[in-house]
C-alpha cells in the first residue's frame, strides 16, 4: 500500500532537496494533498515527478489544485512606531533564516532611510527602480510595476529596495485617491510567487507605514528589552485596532511580539523582559525567541550580510532561525 508521506520524509527518501518538492506541490506539478499545516505525498506520485523532470502535469487533479489563497504570500509588516528597535535587523535577518528553510521571501524596503537596501550591498543613488520609483508609476497609471524593482540578493532574499526619495512619497500619497491601499495593489501581481513578503517599515505612524498595514496580514513588532520601549508596543497596538475597526484590514493580525536586544547580565534588563512578557503577553503572541545584544549584528550589516552567513553557527544566527521556525509554526491570533 502506497500510504502518502509528508514531504519533508519523501525528501529524505529519495535525497532530493525539501524546497523542490516542496514548490512543485505548490504549483501543482507535484500532486499533493494538505493534511493540516503538512503536505502529503505517495511514494509513486515523486517518483513520477523525478523520472518526468519538473513538467507540469497536463491535467492537475483538484487535489493539487492549491487552495484560493493557500499560495499567496503571508505579508509581515515589520513595524512599531519607536526608532532603533530592531525593525531593520529583524526584517533582513528573519527573511534569511526563512529562506534557508525553503521559503521564497521577498522583501520590502520601505523605510527612506534605506537601511534594509544597505545592508544587502545595494546603493540607493545608483538604482533606477526602488519602492519610490514603482510607487510614483503607479499613481500616474494606476498599474503595478514593482516587478521592475524586484532585485536577487546574496542573502537568499528577494529585494524592493528604497532611496531617500521615499520622503517624497509623503506628500504625493497624502493627496492620493485611496492612497493607503497603493502598496496592497502593487504587491497584488506578485503575491503568489512568494510564501512571505516582509516589510520594513519606518520608526513613526504616517501614511507609509499606515500602507504597509493596510497590505499586510500579519504584523511582526519588535521591541526593545527597555521599560521606555513597551509604550511605543501599546501605541502598536492601538493602531492595529484602528486598522481593524475602521475597517482599512478588518482582518490583520499579530505574529507576535520579538524582544530584541536582550541582555540578561543586567537585572533590569531581566526585569524589562519579564515586565513586557507580563505587560503583553495575556493580549498577544510574544515569541519564545529573544535576540540577544550582539556586536556581530552591527558588524554583519557593515558587511552587507545577514547574520547568517556572516556567523553561521553563531548564537544571533541560531536566535533568527528559531524565530523563523516559530514563525512558520505561529497561528497568528486576532
Ligand atoms: N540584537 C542586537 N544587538 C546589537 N545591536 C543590534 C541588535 N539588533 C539591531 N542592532 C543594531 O542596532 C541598530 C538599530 O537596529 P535596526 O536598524 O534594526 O533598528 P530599526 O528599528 O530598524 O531602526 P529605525 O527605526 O531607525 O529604522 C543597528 O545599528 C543594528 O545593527
Ligand atoms: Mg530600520
Amino acid at each position: 500500500m502506497d500510504e502518502p508521506l509528508p514531504l519533508k520524509e519523501a525528501a529524505s527518501l529519495y535525497g532530493v532537496k525539501l524546497d523542490r518538492l516542496r514548490r512543485a506541490a505548490w504549483d501543482g506539478r507535484l500532486e499533493a494533498r494538505q493534511v493540516g499545516a503538512q503536505w502529503m505525498v505517495t511514494r509513486h506520485e515523486v517518483e513520477r515527478f523525478l523520472r518526468d523532470g519538473d513538467r507540469r502535469r497536463k491535467t492537475p487533479s483538484p487535489a493539487v489544485v492549491p487552495k484560493r489563497g493557500a499560495c499567496m504570500a503571508r505579508i509581515i509588516a515589520v513595524a512599531v512606531p519607536k526608532g532603533g528597535t530592531g525593525k531593520t535587523t529583524t526584517a533582513l535577518n528573519l527573511g534569511a533564516a526563512l529562506a534557508e528553510q525553503g521559503q521564497r521571501v521577498l522583501l520590502i524596503d520601505f523605510d527612506p532611510q534605506g537601511n534594509l537596501t544597505q545592508a544587502l550591498g545595494l546603493r540607493p543613488s545608483e538604482l533606477e527602480h526602488t519602492a519610490y520609483s514603482v510607487i510614483k508609476d503607479f499613481l500616474t497609471r494606476y498599474e503595478s510595476q514593482i516587478e521592475l524593482a524586484i532585485h536577487q540578493t546574496k542573502a537568499g532574499v528577494d529585494l524592493v529596495p528604497t532611496s531617500a526619495r521615499l520622503n517624497l512619497a509623503n506628500d504625493e500619497l497624502a493627496v492620493a485617491i485611496q492612497r493607503e491601499f497603493v502598496l496592497q495593489k502593487l504587491l497584488a501581481p506578485i503575491r503568489s510567487r512568494y510564501d512571505v513578503i516582509l516589510v520594513d517599515t519606518l520608526p513613526y505612524l504616517g501614511v507609509l507605514v499606515l500602507n504597509a498595514l493596510v497590505a499586510a496580514s500579519e504584523v511582526l513588532i519588535p521591541l526593545q528589552a527597555e521599560y521606555l520601549a513597551t509604550e511605543s508596543v501599546a501605541l502598536m497596538l492601538d493602531q492595529i485596532q484602528l486598522m481593524r475597526r475602521s475597517g482599512l484590514n478588518p482582518n490583520l493580525i499579530i505574529t507576535g511580539i520579538l524582544l530584541t536586544m536582550v541582555d540578561q547580565r543586567t537585572i533590569i534588563n531581566r526585569e524589562a523582559v519579564a515586565y513586557a512578557r507580563n505587560t503583553f503577553g495575556a493580549q498577544v503572541p510574544v515569541f519564545t525567541t529573544m535576540i540577544r545584544r550582539s556586536v556581530r549584528f552591527p558588524e554583519s550589516q557593515a558587511s552587507h550580510m545577514s547574520i547568517l552567513h556572516y556567523e553561521p553557527l553563531g548564537e544571533s544566527a541560531r536566535a533568527y532561525r528559531a524565530l523563523a521556525e516559530e514563525v512558520l509554526r505561529a497561528t497568528p491570533t486576532q
